[in-house]
C-alpha cells in the first residue's frame, strides 16, 4: 500500500467513527508510523508502507477509531517548547493552557528566582513550562493524583527540568508560601456537564481532572494564605465564568483583576494581585 491510500483509507475510518478532524488525525497518525513530519508525508505520496508499518498503523487506528484522544494514541503531545509523555492519568495539555502560562512569564518577568506553585500539576505542563522559559524560576507542581505526579515526575526528566512535585489535595489550603506566583488549572466541569463532552473527553480523560467542583474557589481562597504581598494569582477557567470568578477574586481581597482571552477571543485566564 502506498502512503497516499493508508492517509485515505485511515481518513474515512476515522470519519466514520465521529473523529472531529479525521484527514488531519490520519495524517498525523501515518506520519507517526513512517517517522515522517506531516510535509514530508505531502511530499513522499507515494511512499510503499510495509507490512509491519502498515500491523503498526492497523494498531493506532483501532485505537483513534475507539475516540481515544490522539495525544494518548501517540503517547506524547506539543506544549509550548516542550513535548510531554502524556497517558490516561493527566489530561491532555490544551492551547488555552499554553495562554495561562504566557500570563505567568509576564507575572514573573524580572524577578530573579520567583517562588511559583502550579496547583493541580497533571502532566506538569504549566510547571514545566515555566521552568523552561524562566530558567531561574522555582517551581514547586502539587497534584492529589499519584499517577498524575509520575507522569509529571517523567516529564521534567525527559525535558532536564528541575521542579519540585508533591502529593497535595488543594482542597486542604495550599503549601506555605510565601510564593510569588500561584497558577491553576483546576478541575472546572461542573458534574451535570460531563455527558455533553465528547467521547474523547467524557470517556477518556481522567475525571477527576475535569470534574471538580469548588475547586477555583479553594484554590483563590488558599492562595491569600500563601501568596507574599503583591504576588500574582493566575487561574485557568471554564467558558462563560470569567464575571463570577472575577467577582471571586474581588470579594476574597484580590487587586488588579484582569481577564485574557483565548484565541478564540473567550474569556479563559482570570488573575489578580494579593495586597497585604
Ligand atoms: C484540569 S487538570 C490540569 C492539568 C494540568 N495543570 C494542565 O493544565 O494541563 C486538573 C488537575 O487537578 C488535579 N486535581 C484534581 N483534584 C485535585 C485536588 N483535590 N487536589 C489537587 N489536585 C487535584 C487533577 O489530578 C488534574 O491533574
Amino acid at each position: 500500500m502506498k502512503s497516499r491510500r493508508a492517509v485515505d483509507e485511515t481518513t474515512e475510518r476515522l470519519a466514520t467513527a465521529g473523529c472531529a478532524s479525521p484527514r488531519v488525525d490520519a495524517e498525523i497518525l501515518v506520519s507517526h508510523v513512517l517517522g515522517l513530519s506531516r510535509s514530508e508525508l505531502a511530499l513522499e505520496a507515494s511512499r510503499k508502507v510495509s507490512r509491519p508499518e502498515e500491523k503498526a498503523l492497523e494498531r493506532l487506528v483501532a485505537r483513534r477509531e475507539a475516540r481515544e484522544p490522539l495525544a494518548y494514541v501517540l503517547g506524547e503531545w506539543g506544549f509550548r517548547r516542550l513535548t510531554l509523555r502524556v497517558d490516561r492519568r493527566v489530561l491532555v495539555p490544551r492551547s488555552e493552557t499554553e495562554i495561562v502560562v504566557e500570563r505567568c512569564l509576564a507575572r514573573i518577568a524580572g524577578f530573579a528566582e520567583p517562588r511559583v506553585l502550579d496547583v493541580g500539576t497533571g502532566s506538569g505542563a504549566i510547571a514545566l513550562a515555566i521552568a523552561d522559559e524562566h530558567p531561574r524560576a522555582l517551581v514547586t507542581g502539587v497534584d492529589a493524583s499519584s499517577g498524575a505526579l509520575e507522569v509529571a515526575g517523567a516529564n521534567a526528566l525527559r525535558a532536564g527540568l528541575a521542579i519540585e512535585l508533591r502529593e497535595w489535595d488543594l482542597y486542604t489550603g495550599l503549601p506555605a508560601g510565601p510564593w510569588d506566583l500561584v497558577v491553576s488549572n483546576p478541575p472546572y466541569v461542573l458534574p451535570e456537564e460531563i455527558e455533553t463532552l465528547e467521547a474523547e473527553v467524557r470517556d477518556w480523560e481522567p475525571r477527576a481532572a475535569l470534574v471538580g467542583v469548588g475547586a477555583t474557589e479553594a484554590v483563590a481562597r488558599g492562595a491569600v494564605d500563601v501568596l507574599r504581598p503583591g504576588g500574582a494569582l493566575v487561574l485557568e477557567i471554564a467558558w462563560g465564568d470569567a464575571a463570577r470568578v472575577t467577582a471571586l477574586l474581588g470579594g476574597l481581597g484580590y487587586a488588579e483583576v484582569t481577564t485574557t482571552e483565548d484565541l478564540a477571543a473567550r474569556d479563559r485566564v482570570v488573575e489578580g494581585t494579593r495586597v497585604s
